[in-house]
């Protein structure tokens, strides 16, 4: 992990936001336990290591929007592996974004955000990517919605008899490692999925409210929580499948689990195809289509060099004045709306991107790392 930068610091100054003077840096071990009270306000959560941990270990860095040293406005960068069109780029993954009460809806993290975001286009990462609590805010900094997921609720009697649940095995949880070869042959099988490092898979498999079991499959891994389940539904948090055959013997697994302790499943797809392939079961599947993560082109230039899509380089405009400029009078495409047009989620309304259009669609776009 990098450790928080004493250097960038020293280039930190007094930035005029709105009616506030703020200096946004590096949040530093000594600001912790007043970005705690930040977090803790804005998230509600109160354990302190888990966010000292979070800040300082997950995260590979943290920024503040300090006034009177006090940081008001946070957001944490974690850097990731990101696949994308048969390429793996560089991504900022963004996260703890907060503002204390007293300060919101000044712009404090707004211009967190753009300081984070010039890093990152100075280190010539590709793209930047989140999980939203609201779209329109995360598009007012050029994000767009780049992935879509199936979520099923689906009576446990009602799921076809296909399959063998003999093929998977349970997994202790302490040796999770076993999983990782498997959700590295998934990451790759899709846009925008975020690799995963040994860290990471710690932090998701020890989370305080969830209590996880494993199973692991030749081609394919389930995570279940088995916490608190709600409607006496079995909660898939992670199912990876390569194969048809391991969705199927996995479909077999649940289905064992019926009777004494649930009634339904829930699970996530990417895409619906191999469940409706299966005909349609009584009573039905209910079907959620879901918005996935959030994503955004940094460095223009990097993304097309490293993306194989090179030869399609056109000009954006961006809301933040990063990578393009804020006016659209070049180009009406944002940050992430390039990215859907490349994957196909959206259909250019300027000709001069329409080469652009699903030239990096081969894949489904899916991301599966929740930061
Ligand atoms: C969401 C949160 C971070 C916003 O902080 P903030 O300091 O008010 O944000 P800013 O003032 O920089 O706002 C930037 C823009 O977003 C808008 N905005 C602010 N809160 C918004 C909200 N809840 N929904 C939609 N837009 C919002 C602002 O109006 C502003 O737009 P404008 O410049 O066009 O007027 C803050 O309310 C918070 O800490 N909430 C609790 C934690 C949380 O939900 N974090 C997000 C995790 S993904």
């Amino acid at each position: 992990m990098t450790k928080p930068s004493t250097a960038t610091n020293l280039d930190s100054k007094l930035t005029r936001v709105g009616d506030i003077d703020a200096v946004i840096r590096t949040v530093e071990t000594g600001d912790f336990l007043h970005a705690v009270e930040t977090w803790k306000t804005a998230f509600g959560f109160t354990d302190e290591e888990r966010w000292k941990r979070f800040a300082f270990e997950v995260s590979d860095y943290a920024v503040g929007a300090f006034v009177d040293d006090y940081p008001h406005a946070l957001a944490t960068v974690i850097m990731f592996d990101a696949n994308f069109n048969g390429r793996v780029l560089k991504c900022g993954g963004i996260a703890g974004v907060a503002c204390s009460p007293p300060m919101r809806k000044k712009g404090l993290v707004r211009a967190v955000l753009r300081d984070v975001l010039k890093r990152l286009n100075e280190e010539k990462v590709e793209i930047s990517a989140l999980w939203p609590f609201s779209y329109p805010f995360y598009e007012k900094m050029g994000y767009a919605v780049t992935d879509m997921q199936y979520e099923i609720v689906q009576k446990i009697d009602s799921i076809p008899k296909v399959g063998d649940s003999s093929r998977f095995r349970p997994v202790k949880l302490s040796d999770y490692e076993a999983l990782m070869p498997i959700h590295q042959r998934w990451t790759k099988m899709s846009n925008l999925s975020l690799e995963r490092n040994t860290a990471r898979w710690e932090r998701q498999l020890a989370r305080p409210e969830r209590q996880f079991v494993l199973y692991l499959h030749d081609d394919g891994y389930m995570i279940w929580n088995l916490q608190d389940p709600k409607d006496r539904t079995l909660e898939v948090v992670e199912w990876a499948y390569l194969t048809e055959e391991a969705f199927h013997d996995g479909l077999a697994l649940i289905k064992n689990c019926g009777q004494l302790a649930f009634d339904s499943a829930k699970w996530i797809m990417a895409d619906l195809e191999p469940f409706l392939k299966l005909g349609v079961s009584y009573p039905p599947a209910k079907v959620t289509v879901k918005h996935g993560m959030m994503s955004r082109v940094v460095n223009t230039e990097a993304f097309f060099k490293n993306s194989g899509l090179q030869n399609l380089a056109v000009e954006i405009c961006d809301p933040l004045n990063i990578s393009g400029h804020a006016s659209d009078t070049v180009s009406s495409m944002g940050p992430g709306e390039l990215i859907q047009v490349a994957t196909g989620l959206l259909k250019p309304a300027d000709d001069a991107a329409s080469a652009l259009y699903k030239a990096a669609a081969a894949p489904v776009s899916f991301s599966i790392e929740q930061y």
